[in-house]
């Protein structure tokens, strides 16, 4: 029995499964706190929750009720982390009214969770809304929690940047560089996964807040180990779950929507296919 049939079997029969993923048509403080009830540990939980700012998916509630339940569903997320296991949570910016504009949500919640904040990664994309009276935002936020400060995984080497100005350099004889690239810094240049006619991005679907592989894959490499048991409480459209399987890493996944669930599963299961019929495995990239 792999270790994702250890939690179906006690958290139940999930909307969508496969061997690499379990997808559960479920509000997440349900499922956490099955997770916590059957003592089950997860490695990390990667997630951008909603941002209380209307999207489709999301009743809007005051700023205050809305970190009220940021922080009650992170710190569920701390108890189901097994001791050596992260936090990534991908937040952007919220207004309040007569007092701020574009505020990052990270200054609202960053200490309001038990995690030991590890590190800022500011995520930087090109394109997004062209603004008249204010500078228009170019960037959001990934917290990178750890449960113990002294043991955790972080490997560099799968997420070096091979984008080295002088790789020959040298220093006494030896190259100043690794050879694999330079450590790509809390400042990741990822594009965003666009709309538009002529703009679309190919991996884009019907979910108006998706994540780009490239995000994911970088964190996943970098903050997990293979056949990490990864948690993704607000899956949206399947991203995450269809990441970890792609390096090897299982994905334990909730959707309150289940539309969202839907659309999850058919991209999966697209993606499936299109590997079989051009005669690939699903780990050749
Ligand atoms: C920002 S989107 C996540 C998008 C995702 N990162 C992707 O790549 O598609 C947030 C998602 O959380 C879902 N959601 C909202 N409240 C939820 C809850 N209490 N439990 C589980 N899912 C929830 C929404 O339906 C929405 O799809």
């Amino acid at each position: 029995m792999n270790k994702l049939h250890h939690f179906i079997e006690l958290l139940g029969e999930p909307y969508f499964k496969n061997e690499w993923i379990a997808i559960y048509n479920l509000d997440c403080r349900q499922g956490l706190q099955k997770i916590i009830d059957n003592n089950l540990g997860v490695d990390c939980t990667l997630t951008s929750p909603p941002y209380n700012i209307g999207k489709e998916y999301e009743k809007v509630l005051s700023t205050s009720e809305y970190i009220d339940w940021l922080s009650e569903i992170s710190n569920l997320v701390y108890e189901t982390t097994a001791q050596n296991g992260c936090y990534l949570l991908n937040l952007g910016y919220l207004s309040i009214e007569n007092s701020a504009r574009a505020l990052p949500i990270t200054y609202l919640i960053w200490d309001k969770i038990k995690f030991y904040l590890n590190q800022e990664i500011v995520w930087n994309y090109g394109a997004g809304v062209a603004c008249k009276n204010y500078l228009s935002p170019r960037n959001e936020k990934i917290l990178w929690y750890v449960k113990n400060c002294d043991e955790y995984t972080f490997n560099l080497d799968a997420i070096r940047d091979p984008d080295v100005k002088y790789p020959n350099s040298k220093k006494n004889g030896k190259l100043r560089t690794n050879t694999l690239g330079k450590n790509p810094s809390d400042v990741w240049q990822i594009a965003k996964v666009t709309t538009g006619a002529n703009r679309s991005s190919q991996e884009r679907t019907k979910h108006p807040a998706q994540f780009p592989e490239d995000l994911v894959s970088r964190m996943i490499l970098g903050f997990t180990n293979e056949n990490d048991i990864i948690l993704e409480p607000f899956l949206g459209s399947g991203t995450t779950a269809m990441v970890a399987m792609k390096n090897k890493r299982y994905c334990i996944a909730f959707e309150i929507n289940g539309n969202y669930c839907e659309l999850s599963k058919n991209r999966i299961e697209q993606y499936l296919s299109e590997m079989k019929y051009e005669n690939r495995s699903l780990f050749d990239g």
